[in-house]
């Protein structure tokens, strides 16, 4: 449309008289007219691009009415305008049923009144334009928005990702550094997350529980960071005071890893891997179901280790030895189920000849 002045006017009349009169009535006021003496061609000749339909009520064929039952299905909004020849109080109420934006009666005497009810309807159609280009802006406009949010979203997302991992790493490379400095400990947190994630694996843990099963091995001796290696590292025996010293480790560890929200159940594990199941290991003291099967499993595999790994104050024992002195503390120091699963495996993999 190019204003009120110049619209596109559709009118179906089987009267040719009338059509034509109407017809040259538009064009005098400057709109562009489309004119068709049926309903079923006002119907092939809709189109969007309209502004006005005028229809005359008794047409052969399909009449005003029904034609302007299928323009309504269209939903294009344009207003539709009914050429009376009768005034009945019938028609009338049908018309405002179907959607009717206004009656002329026929034959056209008054100018000025038909100038002013085209204009009128016109104006409609502009108003109805206008609210869908508005709508239709607002959808995209939301639509866009929801996009850029939803993007912005995956990128916070994957940058705490990003920013968890390294956090990992870092204390991974840490600790890594600490084992490398003594060749009794080289390897201890490899091998610890090793021997708990087949125990996990045997025992059907979830994937999730698992993850964070691995994420705890991996930083379970963090805490041994702040501690004097050269207690570590000695030759013979700790004394009293160093083994003190090194019990502070889980509590270390844990506080180190405290800041890391995403690393609450790990803070836990890493916390209590040296607390036993009678309640007298180190540091609060827990056990029994105090204890989760996470932290059950890490105290398994990591003394598993310790009995197997060379240090510097005994030698190691094999496996048959090892898994001997599992059983033996199954009840005060293990949990029984991972112990049994964990023989279970180790018998397995003895007898097959493959290392775990
Ligand atoms: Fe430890």
């Amino acid at each position: 449309m190019k204003g009120t002045n110049q619209a596109k006017v559709l009118i179906a009349d089987d009267d040719t008289l009338v059509r034509e009169a109407v017809q040259k009535i538009l064009r005098m006021f400057g709109h562009e007219v489309v004119a068709v003496p049926s309903g079923e061609e006002a119907l092939e000749r809709l189109t969007a691009e309209l502004d006005l339909i005028i229809l005359d009520i008794n047409m052969p064929g399909m009449d005003g009415f029904e034609t302007m039952r299928q323009i309504n299905r269209r939903d294009l909004g344009i207003p539709v305008i009914f050429l009376t020849g009768v005034g009945s109080m019938e028609y009338a109420v049908k018309a405002i049923n179907l959607g009717a934006y206004d009656f002329i009666p026929k034959p056209i005497e008054d100018l000025d009144i038909f100038n002013i009810k085209i204009r009128r309807a016109i104006e409609k159609r502009m108003y109805v334009l206008q609210e869908r280009a508005y709508k239709e802006n607002l959808e995209r406009e939301v639509r866009a928005k929801t996009a850029e949010l939803a993007d912005k979203n995956r990128l916070l997302e994957e940058y705490s990702r990003n920013l968890e991992v390294s956090a990992l790493n870092t204390m991974l490379t840490l600790q890594t550094a600490l084992e490398e400095k003594d060749m009794y400990t080289a390897g201890h947190t490899i091998r610890v997350t090793n021997y708990a994630l087949t125990i996990a694996q045997a025992m059907c843990l979830s994937a999730e529980e698992s993850a964070v099963l691995e994420r705890a091995c991996q930083v379970h001796d963090i805490g041994k960071l702040v501690i004097d290696v050269n207690y570590i590292r000695k030759p013979g025996a700790l004394s009293d005071e160093e083994w003190a010293l090194m019990r502070k480790h889980p509590e270390i560890g844990a506080n180190i890893i405290k800041p890391l929200s995403f690393m609450q159940q790990e803070l836990f594990i890493v916390r209590h891997h040296h607390e036993r199941l009678d309640g007298k290991g180190y540091p609060d003291g827990i056990g029994g179901t105090e204890l989760d099967i996470l932290t059950k499993i890490i105290t398994v595999a990591d003394s598993y280790d310790a009995m197997t790994s060379k240090r510097s104050y005994k030698v190691n024992m094999d496996t048959a030895a090892a898994i001997a002195e599992l059983n033996r503390c199954v009840g005060s120091q293990f949990d029984p189920e991972v112990v049994r699963v964990f023989s279970e495996v180790l018998h397995k993999k003895r007898k097959t000849g493959v290392a775990l």
